[in-house]
């Protein structure tokens, strides 16, 4: 039965047409021996067990794409010259039109589902071997993302490792990651893995180390001005006697270090010599785009601040603290997050300590 309304031209499809379907058909062919031949890790080193599998899902998909971008470009460049206009064609002639070919609707439908299907199952099959179904009895290690470097925490090592990431081969691995100020990421291309770290959520790796060398970690996530420099960390992968000296080396410098986490603005700032007039330019450059020197009723942002250390109304800070000069440079170093609005800290802010010490040097001022 045909498909074809009573109204549509017959198309024929002309000899040219099957030679060059031919000629992309051999195309495809070479197309996906590269692929499958190319020497990736000549490239890129595959440091852990599971690059393996991730190395087989690229070249999976870079043969389907070299394959579909040969007929959709090679069918583009053939049929725009093939069904070019003519001299001899009216100039308003406009190509042949085809509607509801229902076969031809039919198969882009169908293909493009099956192909996507596959990719489907092939990806997430691979995903399923490596986080989910892998072993978990291994070392497990921790990464901090900071602004603007990573940390790593190992069991029996108290505090932060601010240097490499060293881990033996052949011990299956479980990498927690997480993050103390914004967004980073935990990329390692030699062991074609990557996380983002995230404030407040922990995202796990699994994989276990293959070849010993050093990899480079790079961070992917836009963190702030020193995000570029995020990648002259490494992962130190060892023969299993190498890294125990490494670990007991560190068990034993950290012996007295605390555990807890490094408090942001633990350290006071000192206040004595702020200067007010800097601290107006500060003011003026930095704040007063979310802060007017006005009364604390007018608001841009966050509340006017003329009289912030000097209005019997208002005691206390937003954070609830009493309006000390201290407490104002805490809630500067901090940053603020609550009621009033979200405040971004110290860093954030590219504030320098002498430029705190201005800051309340010049709000000390308004009265
Ligand atoms: Cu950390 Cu980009």
């Amino acid at each position: 039965m045909s498909q074809r309304s009573r109204n549509d031209p017959v198309v024929t499809l002309d000899r040219n047409f099957w030679v060059v379907t031919a000629g992309f058909a051999v195309l495809s062919i070479v197309g996906v021996i590269f692929w499958i031949k190319f020497p990736i890790t000549q490239y890129l080193p595959a440091a852990v067990v599971e690059a393996d599998e991730i190395d087989q899902l690229f070249r999976f998909l870079a043969a389907s794409s070299t394959v579909l971008f040969i007929y959709v470009v090679g069918y583009l460049i053939y049929f725009s010259i093939a069904f070019r206009r003519r001299a001899s064609d009216p100039p308003d002639a406009i190509g042949v039109q085809v509607h509801d070919n229902h076969n031809l609707e039919l198969w882009w439908t169908i293909g493009p589902a099956i192909f996507v299907i596959v990719m489907a199952v092939f990806s997430v099959r691979i995903w399923y071997g490596i986080e989910v179904n892998n072993p978990g009895n291994g070392l497990t290690v921790e990464s901090i993302g900071h602004q603007w470097n990573y940390t790593f925490r190992y069991p029996g090592v108290h505090g932060e490792i601010p240097d490499a990431m060293h881990l033996p081969v052949d011990v299956p691995v479980t990498l927690e990651v997480t993050s103390t100020d914004v967004i980073h990421s935990f990329w390692v291309p030699a062991m074609r893995l990557k996380a983002d770290m995230v404030p407040g959520a922990i995202n796990t790796l699994r994989f276990t180390p293959k070849y010993p060398g050093t990899y480079a970690i790079i961070c992917t996530e836009f963190c702030g001005v020193n995000h570029s420099v995020m990648d002259k960390q490494t992962v130190v992968i060892q023969r299993r006697a190498d890294f125990d000296k490494w670990y007991s080396g560190w068990v034993a410098k950290t012996k007295n270090v605390s555990d807890a986490l490094p408090k942001v603005g633990a350290v006071a700032i000192l206040l004595t010599g702020g200067n007010a007039a800097a601290g107006q330019k500060v003011f003026a450059a930095t704040c007063s785009a979310c802060h007017a020197v006005g009364p604390f009723a007018q608001r841009i942002v966050g509340p006017g601040l003329k009289g912030v250390l000097h209005d019997p109304a208002h005691p206390t800070l937003v954070d609830g603290d009493s309006a000390s000069t201290d407490n104002v440079a805490k809630i500067l170093r901090n940053g603020y997050a609550g009621s009033m609005g979200q405040m971004p800290n110290q860093t954030t802010n590219r504030l320098s300590d002498k430029d705190i010490a201005n800051l309340v040097a010049y709000l000390d001022s308004l009265k």
